[in-house]
């Protein structure tokens, strides 16, 4: 999809990554809303995309809550006019050895990660098959879909896994309606480890992130701005898979490794004539 002058909605855009990708989209010529649960961060973030000469609105959104999700479409519509991009970005950490995750910050990862880009998925492809014509939906992954070996980040680990998962499952059911992306980082500088400042109080309420993990982003993060311009163009060469670390190859030749040996050793001679049934539609 040429991006210059279409029009795209960014989930978590007041900060990171998300800002990263609404500025890029916006310098390929593109209208953007972004959208954040800090209202004040995605305020300045559409004001540096209107600073780019094209169209901008934000709007405050829990991405966990559905109806939330679904105003946010509305805003986005109403708007822009119609809309062709959705960047499903918002995410959270909250790290810890995985013996030690409490009930409550394994679900508020799941529901911000994983319910949060499902919410945007159903909505946002169910309005896009109805407007009809081009629509692409990038989720943002990690290098976690794939295997980086992190200790300390299990729900998280889960949750991104999930979120290959669901960019996989519909572009099988809805991929010839509407384009979608997994969006792979590797380590980028943004203030994720900070995720905890946005905890609801539900959940045991805000905390602040951990200094040290946060200066290892510093140190060694690429930038935010980057991985916008990799999503830009992952967009328009409509590649479903977005990386930024060229070395992630090894991960998926590890993973790609162990399945094809074990599968190999435990089943020499293929499949047998009974089990020959492959993957089928159900309803
Ligand atoms: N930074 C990295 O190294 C890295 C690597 C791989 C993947 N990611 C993923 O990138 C995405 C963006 O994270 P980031 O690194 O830019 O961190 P960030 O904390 O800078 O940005 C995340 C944004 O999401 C917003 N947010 C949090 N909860 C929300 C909610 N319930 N509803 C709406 N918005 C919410 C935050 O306010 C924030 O602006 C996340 O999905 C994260 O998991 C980050």
């Amino acid at each position: 999809m040429d991006l210059s002058g279409k029009n795209a909605v960014v989930t978590g855009a007041g900060g990171g990554i998300g800002r990263g990708i609404a500025l890029a989209l916006a310098d390929a010529g593109a209208n953007v809303v972004a959208a954040d649960i800090e209202e004040t961060k995605a305020k300045a973030t559409a004001e540096e995309v209107a600073e780019r000469r094209v169209k901008s609105g934000f709007f405050r959104v829990d991405v966990r809550n559905s109806e939330e999700v679904g105003r946010l479409a509305d805003y986005a519509w109403e708007t822009l006019g119609r809309v062709d991009v959705l960047c499903n970005n918002a995410g959270v950490v909250a790290p810890g050895p995985a013996l030690s995750v409490s009930d409550a910050d394994f679900r508020w990862q799941l529901e911000v990660n994983v319910v949060g880009v499902f919410n945007g998925m159903r909505e946002f492809t169910r309005r896009f098959i109805e407007q009809g014509g081009d629509a692409h939906i990038v989720n943002t992954g990690s290098h976690h879909s794939i295997g980086a070996p992190t200790a300390g980040v299990a729900p998280y680990v889960a949750c991104k896994h999930a979120v290959l998962g669901l960019a996989d499952a519909f572009r099988t059911e809805y991929g010839d309606k509407v384009k979608f992306s997994v969006l792979c980082p590797g380590i980028i500088n943004t203030g994720i480890w900070d995720a905890g400042r946005n905890r609801p109080a539900e959940f045991g309420g805000a905390y602040e992130g951990d200094e040290r993990n946060q200066k290892a982003l510093t140190a060694f993060g690429m930038r935010p701005e980057r991985v916008g311009r990799l999503v830009a163009n992952g967009i328009q060469n409509e590649d479903f898979f977005i990386w930024t670390h060229p070395q992630d190859i090894e991960l998926i030749e590890k993973r790609y490794n162990e399945c094809r040996e074990t599968l190999e050793s435990q089943w020499p001679d293929g499949p047998d004539e009974e089990h020959k049934m492959t993957p089928h539609d159900v309803t």
